[in-house]
């Protein structure tokens, strides 16, 4: 992704370490978050230092490299880093791939690094599979963040947005705000340094728009796909498909292999992730959004049925029902 005129990644390895744009600081202050070892890679997708279904299992490639490098004990690493989060496939995906090119004797750096190049390759191939659903003048709704910061490079929602962009399509975005880690913050961060028209819309705004005829598509990524096609995605892509559908509305999931869990046969089978209270009950800084005796849930991620879903554009094709 460029930034500031200067190409950047979501992570990458340098010196011995792994570097992370710190995304718990964006869009505010751009830092570089550095994991030294496996424990620093836990905590970096435990806390979203990193997050995205594909970075997640990019920085777990890593951790397997330096988990072999530093404990020389890969089934302990794998299990660490299985435990970090259960919704996106994609970690479990790399941690699988790193084991089977550790014990075939592959140097476990050069394995993680063409794990990483192969995901970037992929999202820029979902990139140019969509953007062939893309109008001049199309307005197109988007759920958390599924960019580049979410997947290295290109992202899978937003690689159809940003090479139609780069073809001189003219489109405008709308950025659901995503609460409550209000990661629409940090798509609207990827589509400003991009130079694509947008506005962050609160998560509750976005029938309204569609009943007004205001959105013409919907593009979302996944953390898990199963076998029917039911998939997991950030808290509220459920509701953002039924009201697509209620308003006809295309709606397309974008997301390359290692989101595809073929071992389950529906999304009733995928474990959903819940985070921390602090999330909801906190503000920014030292303040709080609610007094802490308010009881809260917070699910990070729901199930959207497949009967929901136009197509799936996949890096091979767009896989329409
Ligand atoms: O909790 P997060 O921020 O890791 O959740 C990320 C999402 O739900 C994305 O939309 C998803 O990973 C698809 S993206 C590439």
């Amino acid at each position: 992704m460029m930034i500031d005129g200067e190409e950047h990644r979501a992570l990458w390895f340098e010196e011995d370490s792994v570097k992370f744009i710190d995304q718990r600081k964006l869009p505010h202050k751009f830092e570089v978050f550095t994991a030294k070892n496996v424990d620093d890679i836990i905590f970096a997708i435990k806390n979203m230092v990193v997050r995205g279904a594909p970075a997640i299992g990019a920085a777990a490639a890593y951790g397997m490299a330096l988990g072999k490098k530093q404990l020389n004990n890969v089934d302990v690493t794998a299990e660490k880093l299985r435990s970090t989060r259960p919704t996106a496939y994609d970690l479990f995906y790399a941690v699988e791939y790193m084991l089977s090119k550790i014990k075939n004797g592959e140097d476990p750096l050069s394995a993680a690094s063409a794990y990483v190049e192969d995901i970037v390759e992929r999202c820029r191939r979902i990139g140019e599979n969509g953007k062939r659903l893309i109008r001049r003048g199309m307005r197109i709704l988007t759920h958390c963040n599924a960019g580049a910061l979410a997947t290295v490079d290109y992202g899978t929602a937003l690689a159809p947005i940003r090479l139609a962009h780069r073809d001189g399509i003219e489109i405008f975005v709308y950025v659901d705000e995503t609460r409550p880690r209000l990661q629409g913050l940090l798509t609207s961060w990827e589509l400003k340094h991009e130079g694509i028209e947008h506005m962050v819309i609160v998560d509750n705004a976005a029938g309204y728009f569609m009943k007004k005829g205001e959105i013409d598509m919907v593009i979302v990524g996944a953390d898990r796909i199963a076998k029917n096609g039911d998939f997991a995605n950030k808290i509220g892509t459920y509701e953002k498909a039924v009201l697509a559908r209620e308003n006809n509305i295309p709606f397309y999931v974008a997301a390359p292999k290692s989101t595809f869990d073929m071992s389950i046969p529906d999304g009733d089978s995928i474990e959903i992730e819940e985070r921390d209270n602090m999330e909801i009950l906190g503000g920014i800084g030292s303040s709080r959004i609610m007094p802490g005796w308010i009881r809260v849930r917070n699910p990070a991620f729901d199930v959207t049925p497949a009967k929901y879903v136009t197509g799936y554009i996949t890096e091979e094709k767009i896989i329409k029902k």
